[in-house]
């Protein structure tokens, strides 16, 4: 089995434990996955450790996190010995040190800056106040990631991406545009919230009838592509679907319980859509759970848990009704 591939960026929503069952979508020659909306890059960092594609191409539209990768790609020790330092410069007190990086962080954007509040805010989420100052308050429990598994992370992940990644911070549709036929594009734009009004979890919204339209332009241009979309707990639902028009093909992957319904006493599954152009399952990918063929999920055991914590539920046609 391949080793976990390394996850430098502590992020909220990012896909490392979804990241094995995603990459069974991806065909093995891939020449390149591009990541629009790559936060923490779980996908492309899993599909370089697995050997699945030859190059990524990770882009984000929050500058400071286009930043931190350039520094992991073509710094990684200066950025080992910064993060290391902001961290030990914090112990005297640590309420204080943590507001004075954030303060100079919405100064200046820097990465390492970045890299200690995400590692030591609460839930590892960004939030933004109106003004699109970064505003999450430290976890009192922690002092983030220490040091030297910081740095263990960074130098893995560098030699990972070196000579095979490359970076952008922009809108995600430039990269829509530059993809051709030997690219997969993996999405995973922000999480539709239940709520109308902005979203502080996001320093940008995401304006949804934008999105599903450059889809619309990606797929009849017959690029091969995956997007991660909406959610559901138990009976309740995140989000819309994308469009049936968009003849994707919409999978459930079950991503293991929610923390809040057990925290309630109940047992709710969190449940995460994935859509996928109908090409990907005719090409004999195998998934996690299960192989595809024809077009139809076979899973042996449909309750067996897969290595990564993930199962599937089933998949069907948009259109149809869903899954049990
Ligand atoms: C759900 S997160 C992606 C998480 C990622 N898959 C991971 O594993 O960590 C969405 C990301 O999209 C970025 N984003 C928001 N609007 C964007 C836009 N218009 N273009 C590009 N990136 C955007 C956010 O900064 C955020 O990092």
């Amino acid at each position: 089995m391949t080793a976990a591939a390394p996850h430098p960026i502590p992020y909220q929503g990012s896909k490392r434990r979804l990241a094995p069952a995603i990459l069974g979508f991806v065909p093995a020659d891939t020449r390149r996955l591009i990541e629009p909306f790559c936060g923490s890059a779980a996908v492309s960092l899993a599909a370089l450790r697995a050997g699945k594609v030859a190059t990524v191409h990770l882009n984000d539209s929050f500058a400071p996190l286009a930043r931190l990768w350039t520094a992991i790609i073509d710094t990684p020790d200066r950025l080992a010995d910064d993060y290391q330092r902001l961290w030990r410069a914090q112990l005297a007190d640590p309420r204080r040190g943590y507001d004075r990086v954030r303060d100079r962080f919405n100064r200046d954007g820097d990465p390492t800056r970045l890299l200690y509040l995400l590692a030591r805010c609460v839930k590892s989420a960004v939030r933004f106040n109106a003004s699109g100052e970064f505003n999450q308050s430290p976890d009192r429990r922690r002092l983030g990631t220490r040091p030297a598994r910081m740095r263990a992370s960074i130098v893995a992940a560098a030699a990972l991406l070196a000579g095979r990644a490359t970076v952008s911070s922009g809108d995600y549709a430039v990269w829509l545009d530059g993809a051709g036929a030997h690219d997969v594009v993996y999405l995973d734009p922000p999480y539709q919230g239940t709520s109308g009004g902005r979203d502080h979890r996001y320093h940008q919204q995401l304006d949804l009838d934008r999105l599903i339209g450059d889809l619309e332009r990606l797929i009849t241009r017959g690029v091969a592509v995956i997007v991660s979309f909406d959610g559901r707990c138990g009976d309740r639902s995140y989000g819309t679907r994308l469009p049936a028009r968009l003849g994707l093909v919409h999978v459930e992957l079950r991503a293991g319980r929610s923390a809040q319904a057990t925290l309630a006493g109940g047992s709710a599954h969190t449940v995460e859509s994935l859509y996928v152009t109908p090409g990907l399952l005719t090409d004999g990918c195998a998934i996690s759970a299960g192989v595809v063929q024809r077009g139809r999920v076979r899973g042996p055991d449909p309750h067996r848990r897969d290595p990564g914590g993930v199962r599937l539920t089933g998949h069907h046609r948009q259109g149809d009704p869903g899954p049990p």
